[in-house]
């Protein structure tokens, strides 16, 4: 009773902040007190919960150094917070749910909230793999929407990288044309505000661009993305059966599987993605979520990172282009900051490229390997966002020398052997040589396999929107 008090007391107070927006009735049944409370959990979950920062931040400040200036940023950005995709994700989570419909008893235990007035958020299946924002959420509070997610981040990009958008105030940005993506890009766009003119172009996902997108591995037709299984099969999945047991333990007759635990995480990480909370969550311990968690990394990095040979591979394609236009000098280049919305796989395969994590040492599945740096989660949760950046530096006796450095969530990443910089970053010289080596021998078409699904053999969108533009339809 007075939980609710407060909740309506809150409603009146927020109401002005969202303005126009109706309240659904759905709303009422939200604890808005719980909104944002579980976001420690969130470095668990698979990358599938809302935007956070890098974890570990060493105290290392993202300012360009005092006796630097920066001349190019390049920003390649996962889209914002999003409903579970149609699909398998979706599947599961509703399964486990109809078997909560079809038991007679009253929950007891961790599940006794669905006693209440509990609203199922995920029941209007055209929603499925869309962003969440206020138009399809039953909760417009939520901070945590991929709507919120993507604004917020151009107005951060601003703060910290005017003085460069302001050089070129006509400028382009490019987004692969899954729904969720483009939405975030424009939600992007909206933030930055009148006195830019952004020129969207809307790049296919479809596996005949080859490498000339933002999603390259649908091209990569040889790509096996299944590699995982030999390693998964092998770790320990006895925490889901602990949490099936505790339930019907709880719950006699509920019949919950170990497959219904696992897909029990999903459900507690979207719906904090449209609601902000979930009461789901509170059902694992924190040695459950860290087991799911390191599951995750086992599947990650055997079939979207180093541990799959092509991923790299597949990765090349932006991390050569970028290499391409960091040394490309400023005033040959259209404009100096690079925006670029896609999705996570397409991140790791560029991070898998560029070697900044867990290059040489592969995960184990016979225990947890509590050393690694490679955490699914912490890299390409929803929202995610790696930049770089290229600052020009002089030294005291008065030439100029150009440096790069990753920002890795908001937190800077130096590179493992090539941090001298000033702010801990790497000369664009050596990184370059750095690059090119570790590329040495990779070719996309012909490892890939790519010519039998596409007959482009280059990225060019960088380049040639300006005569080509791109402008494909949007698809889920
Ligand atoms: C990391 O630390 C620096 C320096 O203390 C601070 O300026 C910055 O905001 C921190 N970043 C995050 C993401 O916590
Ligand atoms: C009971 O289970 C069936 C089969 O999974 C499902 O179609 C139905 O919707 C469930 N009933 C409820 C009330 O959830
Ligand atoms: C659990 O299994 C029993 C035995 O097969 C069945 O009678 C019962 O309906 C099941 N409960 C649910 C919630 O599906
Ligand atoms: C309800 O769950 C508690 C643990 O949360 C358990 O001790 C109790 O036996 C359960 N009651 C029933 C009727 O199953
Ligand atoms: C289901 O979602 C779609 C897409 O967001 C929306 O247009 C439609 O109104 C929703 N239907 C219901 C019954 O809420
Ligand atoms: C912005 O640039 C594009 C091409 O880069 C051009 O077609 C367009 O006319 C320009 N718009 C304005 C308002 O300058
Ligand atoms: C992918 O790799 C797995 C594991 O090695 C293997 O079982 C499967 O057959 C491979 N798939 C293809 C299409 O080659
Ligand atoms: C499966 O994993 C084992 C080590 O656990 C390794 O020896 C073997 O080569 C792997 N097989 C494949 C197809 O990757
Ligand atoms: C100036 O200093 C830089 C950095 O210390 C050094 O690499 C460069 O060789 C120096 N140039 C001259 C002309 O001394
Ligand atoms: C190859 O390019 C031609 C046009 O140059 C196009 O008509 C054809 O569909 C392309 N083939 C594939 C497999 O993409």
């Amino acid at each position: 009773m007075i939980g609710q008090v407060l909740a309506l007391a809150s409603i009146a107070s927020t109401a002005s902040v969202v303005g126009a927006v109706a309240i659904d009735s759905k709303f009422l049944e939200n604890d808005i007190s719980k909104i944002g409370t579980q976001r420690d959990i969130y470095k668990f979950l698979y990358g599938s919960a809302p935007y956070f920062s890098y974890p570990v931040n060493n105290s290392l400040s993202f300012d360009i150094p005092e006796t630097c200036e920066l001349v190019q940023i390049h920003l390649y950005a996962r889209h914002g917070e999003r409903y579970p995709t149609p699909g398998a994700t979706a599947n599961g989570i509703n399964n486990v749910w109809y078997k909560f419909g079809n038991y007679t008893e009253k929950f007891n235990g961790s599940l006794a909230f669905l006693n209440g007035d509990y609203q199922y958020p995920f029941d209007n299946s055209s929603n499925y793999g869309l962003l969440t924002t206020p138009d399809n959420v039953a909760n417009p509070y939520n901070p945590s929407l991929g709507s919120s997610t993507g604004s917020k981040e151009a107005l951060e990009f601003y703060e910290r990288y005017s003085e460069i958008l302001e050089k070129h105030p006509n400028f382009t940005i490019w987004t692969s044309n899954s729904n969720r993506v483009h939405a975030t890009s424009q939600y992007f766009s909206k933030a930055l505000g009148d006195k830019f003119h952004i020129n969207l172009q809307t790049i296919s996902e479809d596996a005949s661009q080859g490498p000339n997108s933002l999603t390259p591995i649908n091209g990569c037709a040889n790509y096996n993305g299944s590699l995982a299984s030999n390693y998964t099969s092998k770790y320990d999945k006895t925490y889901l059966k602990d949490i099936s047991g505790r339930l019907n333990a709880e719950n006699p007759g509920l019949n919950v599987t170990s497959t219904d635990a696992y897909n029990l995480f999903n459900w507690c990480a979207f719906e904090n993605n449209m609601r902000g909370y979930s009461d789901i969550c509170d059902i694992f311990t924190i040695e459950e979520l860290v087991k799911y968690s390191y599951y995750g990394d086992l599947l990650t990095y055997y079939n979207e990172f180093v541990g799959n040979p092509l991923s790299k591979v597949v990765g090349s394609v932006p991390a050569q282009a970028t290499l391409k236009i960091l040394n490309t000098p400023e005033n040959e280049l259209d404009q100096q900051a690079f925006i670029s919305f896609t999705h996570d796989t397409n991140i790791l395969n560029y991070l898998a490229a560029l070697g900044l994590f867990s290059d040489n040492k592969p995960l184990t599945a016979e225990y947890i390997d509590w050393t690694t740096d490679f955490h699914r989660s912490w890299l390409v949760q929803e929202g995610a966002r790696i930049q770089t950046q290229k600052y020009n530096c002089k030294s005291s006796n008065g030439t100029s020398t150009s440096y790069v450095r990753f920002i890795v969530n908001d937190v800077v990443k130096p590179m493992t052997g090539c941090s001298n910089g000033p702010g801990f970053s790497c000369p664009l010289t050596e990184y370059t040589s750095y690059l090119n080596k570790r590329l040495e021998g990779v070719d996309y078409v012909k490892q890939c396999g790519s010519t039998k699904v596409s007959n482009i053999t280059d990225l060019t969108f960088y380049w040639d929107y300006k005569t080509h533009p791109y402008d494909a339809p949007l698809h889920v």
